[in-house]
């Protein structure tokens, strides 16, 4: 089939890869020219596992392009991904604009019937606001007869695993109330499909809605399990040995249950936001998302208020090596990352930072900008070197088994504030290294 993605980022460039592997014919249109500059010559804007190689193949096969030019990318799909950004506005709501300026430069050049699927995350209403942009356009154009449809499909994709989470969904949402778009979208879901039917058929309101009601549920169980942590240290008790005491309960799970410096990322603390303002607007207050929004702020901020406690509010003269900056392992992503907040409250007290990331280090020079009081190291154990202490922020796999003599050896205390409960307490304590973890008393 001839497949479009309009918006080259995490989303749109993964939808497009993958589809084209399945033998799709796919145009990938962005308006950021660096983005498709650097497609076009090979590389791959962002970091994520696999992705590469299935860009790669498939250009090479010709099945895959990267492209500005707007009137080729709409004349080219029949199904029009439109996977662009929808950043919180001031009041926490989704931005829209991106998403409009898509549906109108599609309707401004359709020919044909088009299927126009909505695929970033945005607020129940919005395949209305695209049908009557798209409908505005092709009625300036002498052309308001001319049929297309709309349909809902959000993206649950996880960054670090999007190739592969795409490849193999646990489902496949489409709204729509179109038959022959349906049918469309099945076809197209069709080769992710083959063991078992994963695709959700529903109104295209429900499908809206859904992506936020998962994001926001999967956002609670992780506020619930930084309150409980904060508990859980006051009581003596501690927070992982309760993780897998509630997990194994399999109404419960073990995902998502992990505490830590809280949750980052382009995506919960922004669709939190937006569920939140939509249903205050319409009067109906969200009182346990408000909450779960609220635990996030403080969690981000619990890390150095281990710090406080250990080293007094005054942190002149002290340097800290941070390890992990990205927002979660497996990607260079800093967007809402917990460890902005880390640096920004230990340099604003005073201290000086050496910080460390196995791959978002130029992100992170780009993000942070020129600073004195923050170094990139370009090793783990460089960072450590004249530090009073180590604060792991992202669990990447290389944290897991230091070289634990190094690490008491470098330090000046030598203190370990673990943000992601990577070490075992009482081999901390038998090592001889003062441990302080998430939750645990
Ligand atoms: P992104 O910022 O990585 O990419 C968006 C791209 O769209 C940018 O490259 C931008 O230049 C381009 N763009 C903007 N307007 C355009 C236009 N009119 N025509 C063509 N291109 C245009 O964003 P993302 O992380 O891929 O997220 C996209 C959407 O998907 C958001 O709504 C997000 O909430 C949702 N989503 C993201 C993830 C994720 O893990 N990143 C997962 C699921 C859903
Ligand atoms: C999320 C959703 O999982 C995905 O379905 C959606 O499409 C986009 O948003 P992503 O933001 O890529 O994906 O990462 P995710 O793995 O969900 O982690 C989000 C944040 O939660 C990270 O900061 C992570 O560190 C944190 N987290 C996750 C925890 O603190 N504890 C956990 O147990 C799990």
């Amino acid at each position: 089939m001839k497949v479009t993605a309009i918006g080259t980022g995490y989303v749109g460039l993964v939808t497009g890869a993958c589809l084209a592997e399945m033998g799709n014919h796919v145009v990938c249109l962005d308006v950021n020219p660096e983005k498709i500059r650097i497609l076009n010559e090979g590389g791959i804007p962002i970091h994520e596992p696999g992705l590469e190689e299935v860009v790669k193949r498939n250009v090479a096969a010709g099945r895959l392009q990267f492209t500005t030019d707007v009137d080729m990318a709409v004349q080219h799909g029949t199904l029009l991904f439109i996977g662009v950004g929808t950043p919180p506005d001031e009041d926490g709501s989704a931005d829209l604009q991106y998403v409009v300026a898509a549906a109108r430069s599609i309707g401004q050049r359709m020919t044909d019937y088009k299927v126009i699927v909505d695929k970033s995350t945005v607020p129940v209403g919005t395949a209305d606001k695209v049908r009557a942009a798209v409908k505005e356009e092709l009625v300036k154009r002498g052309l308001g007869d001319m049929s297309f449809a709309v349909v809902s499909n959000p993206e649950f994709l996880k960054e670090g695993a999007a190739v592969e989470d795409f490849m193999k969904p646990d489902r496949v949402v489409v709204g729509s109330d179109d038959e022959q778009a349906t049918l469309l979208m099945r076809a197209i879901y069709s080769p992710f499909n083959r063991t078992q039917d994963r695709m959700l058929v529903m109104d295209v309101r429900s499908a809206e809605l859904t992506k936020y009601a998962a994001n926001a549920m999967l956002a609670t169980r992780i506020s619930f399990m930084n309150e409980l942590a904060l508990l859980a240290e006051k009581v003596g008790a501690d927070i992982d040995l309760v993780r897998r005491g509630i997990g194994s309960d399999t109404r419960i799970g073990y995902q998502f249950l992990y505490a830590g410096t809280g949750y980052g990322g382009s995506c919960f603390p922004k669709d939190v936001k937006a569920l939140v303002r939509t249903a205050a607007d319409t009067g109906i207050p969200l009182k346990v998302l408000t909450a779960v929004e609220e635990a996030n702020e403080r969690q981000k901020r619990v890390l150095v208020d281990k710090v406080v406690e250990r080293f007094g509010a005054d942190l002149k003269g002290r340097r800290f090596a941070v390890w992990g900056l990205a927002f979660k392992p497996n990607t260079d992503d800093m967007r809402e990352a917990p460890s902005l907040v880390v640096i920004d409250e230990l340099t604003r007290r005073g201290a000086t930072v050496a910080a460390y990331d196995p791959v978002s280090m130029a992100e992170a020079a780009r993000v942070l900008g020129p600073r004195d009081d923050v170094s990139l190291v370009e090793r783990a154990e460089a960072a450590l070197q004249g530090a009073d202490a180590l604060l792991i922020v992202t669990e990447w796999k290389e944290f897991r088994t230091p070289d634990f003599d190094a690490i008491k050896g470098t330090l000046k205390a030598p203190v370990v504030f673990d943000g992601r409960n990577l070490y075992d307490p009482k081999l901390m304590k038998a090592l001889g290294i003062e441990y302080r973890g998430i939750g645990r008393g």
